[in-house]
């Protein structure tokens, strides 16, 4: 019997989402700490494909990279990536709880919240999840802002059909990352 009222009591924990004894602040921390190595890799892989072919390669290095990028700096419990309102790859497109937090920073930022303020962390059925937005750099430009050179826009157009990822201004808020793990028990 005791038992019984045991598990009643975890069924109703877990019904409201959040076991009273789950820390967020340290799963929020946690989920932070990983985005630094992730981004850096990220973008010393571009650098690396432009440095050694120009545009083209780096094209392709985002291309077959960064997926893979994203399942290497997702170690259990953690699952990592990016994502996007306008989308290059449509793998990387939000869910319902992402694109609602995309839709948030976007609005914050139109209000003149700065980039780097753009967290937001959560318990979402069962599993925490935490965004952090990306901004726009001047890096980006070539592949991502308005005037992308036409021998790459081709190349794009190739591997992404139905790209809306273009157009963007240094500072705009290009995306997010994404993290989500289950809760610890
Ligand atoms: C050499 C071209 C190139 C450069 C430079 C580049 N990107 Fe991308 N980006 C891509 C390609 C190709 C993809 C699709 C690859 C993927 O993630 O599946 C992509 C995908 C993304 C995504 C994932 C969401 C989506 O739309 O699929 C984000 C976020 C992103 N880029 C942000 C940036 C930021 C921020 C910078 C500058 C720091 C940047 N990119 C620089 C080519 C580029």
């Amino acid at each position: 019997m005791k038992s019984l009222s045991l598990l009643t009591l975890g069924w109703f924990a877990l019904q409201a989402h959040a076991a009273p004894d789950v820390d967020t602040e340290q799963l929020r921390g946690e989920a932070a700490s990983l985005i630094p190595p992730f981004q850096q890799q990220l973008l010393g892989t571009v650098k690396q494909a432009m440095a050694d072919g120009g545009p083209a390669e780096a094209v392709k290095a985002c291309r077959l990279l960064a997926p893979e990028i994203a399942s290497q700096h997702s170690q259990a419990p953690w699952k990592v990536g990016r994502t996007a309102l306008k989308l290059r790859n449509p793998d990387n497109a939000p869910d319902t709880w992402e694109r609602s937090v995309l839709e948030q920073f976007a609005k914050r930022s139109a209000a003149g919240e700065p980039i780097e303020q753009l967290k937001h962390g959560e318990i979402v059925a069962g599993e925490y999840r935490y965004m952090q937005a990306i901004g726009t750099a001047e890096a980006c430009l070539g592949c991502h802002g308005e005037k992308i050179k036409p021998e790459l826009v081709e190349l794009i157009d190739r591997h992404y059909p139905q790209d809306q990822a273009r157009g963007f201004r240094e500072g705009d808020v290009r995306g997010a990352f994404t993290l989500s793990r289950a809760l610890p028990r």
